[in-house]
Order: structure tokens, then C-alpha cells, then sequence
């Protein structure tokens, strides 16, 4: 279960990601770099993680037309991270995963950025679509394209599940302890309960990266886990 938690680094810089990393010692094996750290020196901090023997998710979200896509791609194979996130257009999917190609690398899918309802699908040009009718659709292309996994809300789990069969990655954030605060997610589900719905890795970020022991927040969530 351990193997399954993947602690957000959404901190500003390295130094503060290295204490962190630090302090949960062998309680997290497996941590994400997002925009924030990424650009800060998230890159060489990836490579020095991956030195420790720890695996990194680059959530980088690529989008841009194929041939750019499967040569960035193909740069980070060779990083030797395990997860990479690109959205989930056709295009790009079907890049990324030619990009991969040869490597350990699992490419997930965003399909539809959860803070977009119908209003803002609407504004960026589509026509009037629920974004869950989004989801599953994109959902259906990337499990034809072959993409080794889902990026979704846990309350989402249960269908993307369904769609994509049993062998696929769901990976889902907007994960709370119980009694642990909300902050801006809105769709919060427990470790216990998004293990329940089918997640094979969880992503948390702030109840382990803000709280006073990391350590022990890291411990107690894959005990949550195991639980369920
Ligand atoms: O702090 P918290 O546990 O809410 O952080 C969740 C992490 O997952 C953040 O890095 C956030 O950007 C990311 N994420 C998310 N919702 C998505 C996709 C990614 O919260 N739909």
C-alpha cells in the first residue's frame, strides 16, 4: 500500500521538497512534481529522487501537436519517471504513447480538468457536453489508444473503472483523512473509501506536506489504506 500513496511536492522550491522528502524517510516511496516545483528545479530534483530509489510522477498536463508531444516524451523515458500526465486528446494520446514506447513509463490521461463545469466547456468552445459525458468519452479513447491509465476524481472511480477494465491505472487526488480539512477540493473522498472505489494510487499533497509530522501523516494514511 505504500507503494500506492504518491505525496504532491507542491511546495515553491527543492529545498523545501528535500526536507520533506527527508522527514517521511522511508514512509513514501513515490512522489509527484507539479508545475510549481517543476519549474522551480523539479527536473534535477526528479533525477536526484529517482537516485534515492524513490518514483516520481511528472504531472506536466502536455498538450501540442504530436510530434513535439512524442519527443518530449521520449526525453522524459529516459528520466526513468514512472507516471507522466498529458491531456486527453486523441492526438496527443495516441503521441505519447509512441513516445513511451521501449520505456517504463505509464502515460495517464487527464480527460476533463475537474474544476471545468458545462459553463466553462461552453466558454472554451464545446458544444453544450456534461463533463462527465466528456470524461467517459475520453475515457473510452484513451483505453482504445492504449494509455496506461486515468487521472479522475475517487467519486468518479467506479465508472471510469467500468470503462477502461480491470488492468488499467485510476488515479485519483482530492483525498482527505477523515477529519482533515477540505481546503479548495470540493469532490473529497477518504484513503479507505478511494481504495474501495477502485484507485490503484492515491494522490495527497497538503495533509502530509503542511502537516506537523509528515511522517506520521504519510504512516496513517497507508494504514487507512491497508484498512480498506
Ligand atoms: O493538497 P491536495 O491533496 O489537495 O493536492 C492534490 C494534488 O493533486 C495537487 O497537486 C493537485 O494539483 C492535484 N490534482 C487535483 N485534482 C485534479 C488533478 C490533479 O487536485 N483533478
Amino acid at each position: 500500500m505504500r507503494d500506492r500513496l504518491i505525496i504532491g511536492l507542491d511546495v515553491p522550491g527543492v529545498e523545501e521538497a528535500r526536507s520533506i522528502v527527508e522527514r517521511i524517510g522511508d514512509a513514501g516511496t513515490f512522489y509527484k512534481i507539479g508545475y510549481q516545483l517543476a519549474y522551480a528545479g523539479g527536473f534535477e530534483f526528479a533525477s536526484e529522487l529517482i537516485g534515492q530509489g524513490k518514483k516520481v510522477f511528472l504531472d506536466l498536463k502536455l498538450h501540442d501537436i504530436g510530434n513535439t508531444v512524442e519527443e518530449g516524451v521520449r526525453s522524459i523515458a529516459r528520466m526513468g519517471v514512472t507516471f507522466l500526465t498529458v491531456h486527453a486528446y486523441p492526438q496527443t494520446m495516441r503521441a505519447a504513447v509512441a513516445g513511451r514506447a521501449g520505456s517504463d513509463l505509464k502515460i495517464l490521461a487527464v480527460t476533463v480538468l475537474t474544476s471545468y463545469d458545462d459553463n466553462d466547456l461552453v466558454e472554451a468552445g464545446y458544444a453544450p457536453v456534461a463533463p462527465e459525458e466528456l470524461v467517459a468519452r475520453r475515457a473510452e479513447q484513451a483505453r482504445d489508444i492504449g494509455i496506461d491509465g486515468i487521472v479522475c476524481a475517487a467519486t468518479e472511480a467506479p465508472r471510469v473503472r467500468g470503462i477502461v477494465g480491470r488492468n488499467r491505472l485510476i488515479v485519483t487526488p482530492g483525498i482527505r483523512p477523515a477529519g482533515a480539512e477540505a481546503g479548495d477540493q470540493k469532490r473529497i473522498v477518504t484513503p479507505g473509501e478511494a481504495i474501495r472505489d477502485g484507485a490503484t494510487h492515491l494522490v495527497v499533497a497538503r495533509p502530509i506536506v503542511k502537516a506537523a509530522d509528515p511522517r506520521a501523516a504519510a504512516q496513517a494514511i497507508v494504514r487507512e489504506m491497508t484498512g480498506a
